[in-house]
């Protein structure tokens, strides 16, 4: 049995984490929730069948037996409330980014090891069957040597859409930091480009403020009145990667891109190139490659049968939920004793190249990376 708290029951907590997460008869006990808008964790726990509810997380952590902590709060609270839930002796995943900084990354690396705790971050891209199809795919040479990728990190940002509570905290630097969508969106092309291609050598930036006020219209929860707001972040910027042996990459995070109509990654090898549709999951390919040739040359890939049903499970109300695939997971991690893909010890990385993502952005100058990915 794995009882399970969440940490903050906001937007993402309701749309991806605690639906169908109290489910007894898979193992799983929604133990607690807890957020310092209390009516919004009573509302979850109505809701999501949470058996009890906090306004104070140091108060849940003291008083419930947990064996899993979701930290589900806004960008700059992931950090101070994880070195809580592990200093509690909880094992324990945190939306991204954990930290901004390698150096308090890495300090909640340790307080990990020292209780004997994992430490699981978002995104969860290495843990989903197409990306580790890609990958194999890389890995195997489909391409030849890879040279150059580009990827799509992007949208129009959060005032366009529907969230559950107030989005305005994306476009404050107080409250998200200086260069919000490198963190809320580029993460998961690091996450995602690191994953496959290994660590990144040195990182340059350009980012700016392009759009100055932002209007957030739509929000569900009830007593929600429309405003403007001035835009305190850099709200627009890319990235330039190298990875080292000639392979250089480039990474827009922006809030800036409305509309497009490009895939969201494109790899560019000696002997072919593919390109992913994250938004379709649609892998197109071209090789010269034995058997990774096609008649036709340009060509959608089939995908293995369990890799379709996978992922057409992950998104929306189907199942397995975000919640429950990350509970999953954990589980077999305390099975097995293997190391989890999205253990601490690679969010570290793509931390660092954030980190100095901002470093380049202050001395307008490339920045070497220190951490590598474990092998
Ligand atoms: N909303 C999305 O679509 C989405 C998607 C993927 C990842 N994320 C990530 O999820 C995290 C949360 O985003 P969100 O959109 O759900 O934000 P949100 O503002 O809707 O929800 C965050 C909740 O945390 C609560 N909270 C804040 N500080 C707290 C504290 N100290 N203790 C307890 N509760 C606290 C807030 O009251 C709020 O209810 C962010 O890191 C974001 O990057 C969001």
């Amino acid at each position: 049995m794995v009882r399970v708290g969440v940490i903050g029951t906001g937007d993402v907590a309701r749309k991806s984490y605690l639906p169908g997460l109290h489910d007894p008869e898979s193992g799983i006990i929604l133990q607690a929730v807890c957020d310092i808008a209390k009516e919004r964790a009573e509302k979850a726990a109505k809701d999501f069948g949470a058996q009890a509810v906090y306004n104070d997380p140091k108060l849940m952590l003291e008083r419930e037996e947990l064996d899993f902590v979701f930290v589900l709060t806004p960008l700059l609270t992931h950090a101070s409330l994880t070195r809580q839930v592990l200093e509690a002796g909880r094992h324990c995943y945190s939306e991204k980014p954990l930290t901004l900084s390698l150096k308090e990354a890495d300090e909640l690396a340790e307080i990990a090891e020292r209780n004997k705790v994992l430490l699981l971050c978002a995104p969860i891209y290495p843990l989903l069957p197409i990306v580790q199809f890609i990958r194999q795919l890389i890995v195997n040479n489909a391409l030849g040597k890879v040279a150059f990728v580009r990827a799509h990190s992007s949208h129009g940002g959060p005032d366009r859409g529907t969230f559950y509570t107030d989005p305005s905290s994306y476009f404050l630097s107080e409250k998200s930091g200086p260069y919000v969508p490198l963190y809320d969106m580029g993460v998961y092309a690091l996450t995602f480009l690191t994953f496959v291609l290994g660590s990144v050598k040195r990182v340059f930036a350009m980012a700016g403020t392009a759009i100055s006020e932002r209007r957030i219209e739509k929000v569900v929860e009830q007593g929600f009145i429309p405003y403007t707001i001035k835009v305190t972040t850099k709200d627009n910027g890319f990235l330039l990667l190298d990875f080292g042996d000639g392979c250089f990459g480039c990474v827009d995070a922006s809030f800036c891109m409305r509309y497009n109509r490009v895939p969201s990654y494109e790899f560019y090898g000696s002997h072919g190139s593919l390109t992913f549709d994250s938004w379709q999951n649609e892998i197109w390919l071209v090789s010269d490659v034995e058997g990774y040739k096609h008649p036709e040359g340009w060509h959608k890939v089939e995908l293995p049968k369990e890799i379709q049903e996978g992922e057409r499970e992950l998104w929306g109300q189907r199942r397995p939920t975000m919640g429950q695939r990350v509970v999953e997971h954990f589980r077999q991690c305390l099975q097995t004793g293997k190391q989890s893909p999205i253990h601490v010890s690679r969010a570290r990385h793509v931390i660092e190249v954030m980190e100095k993502a901002l470093m380049s952005l202050e001395t307008l100058q490339v920045q070497k990376l220190e951490s590598e990915l474990p092998k």
